[in-house]
């Protein structure tokens, strides 16, 4: 029987591979900030932090190792922080409902990071270009909150802060909680 909905399957960042299909995809997709190095800050910051597992991400595989989607993130223990610094899905995959899954991973993935224990809330904080209006409407679907406006890259160019209250299910016993291999 052939497949009717797009295959796909979701993995957090682990090996070399995974770190060079983000870069590759990141890089073919700098969305609204060609200007402001971003090849650079990809390459200089963004890919050691993700090599060394400073940072962690996600990497949604689509047909076979074709990129459908990816997340990049920042988590502070000490200000109990998250916070997303890429999120790009691929045009193709747009509107197949992959913007949630990965933006659902990337919440989780942010708070096992932190160490959280059930029960526990952190903060997840995000900036995105504000003339970008099917982002803000995608943030603004997932819970988030406009907390501000500023030219966070580019002098005069205003990009939205984003923030949402996020909270790791009570029960002990969740999938959440088992160990993983
Ligand atoms: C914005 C983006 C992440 C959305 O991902 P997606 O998988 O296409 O999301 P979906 O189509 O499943 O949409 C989920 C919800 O977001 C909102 N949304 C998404 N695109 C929208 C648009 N163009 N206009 C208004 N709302 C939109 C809707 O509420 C939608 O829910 P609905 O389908 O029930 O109405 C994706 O389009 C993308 O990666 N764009 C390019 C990169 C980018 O701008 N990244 C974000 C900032 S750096």
């Amino acid at each position: 029987m052939s497949e009717l909905i797009p295959r796909i399957e979701m993995r957090q960042i682990q090996d070399d591979q995974d770190v060079r299909r983000f870069s590759d995809f990141t890089a073919a997709h700098p969305e609204f900030y060609e200007d402001t190095g971003f090849d650079q800050w990809l390459e200089t910051k963004m890919v050691p932090r993700l090599e060394s597992g400073q940072s962690a991400g996600v990497v949604v595989y689509g047909d076979g190792l074709e990129v459908a989607g990816a997340l990049a993130l920042y988590t502070d223990p000490a200000e109990r922080s998250v916070e997303f610094k890429l999120f790009r899905v691929a045009g193709a995959y747009q509107q197949s409902g992959i913007g949630p899954l990965l933006f659902r991973a990337g919440e989780i993935l942010g708070m096992r990071k932190l160490g959280l224990d059930p029960g526990d809330s952190a903060d997840l904080q995000l900036d995105t270009r504000a003339e970008n209006r099917p982002a803000t409407a995608f943030f603004a679907s997932r819970g988030c909150r406009a907390v501000g406006k500023a030219a966070l890259y580019t002098p005069g160019v205003m990009d939205v802060r984003f923030s949402k209250d996020i909270r790791l299910p009570d029960d002990p016993g969740h999938a959440l909680y088992r160990p993983t291999m």
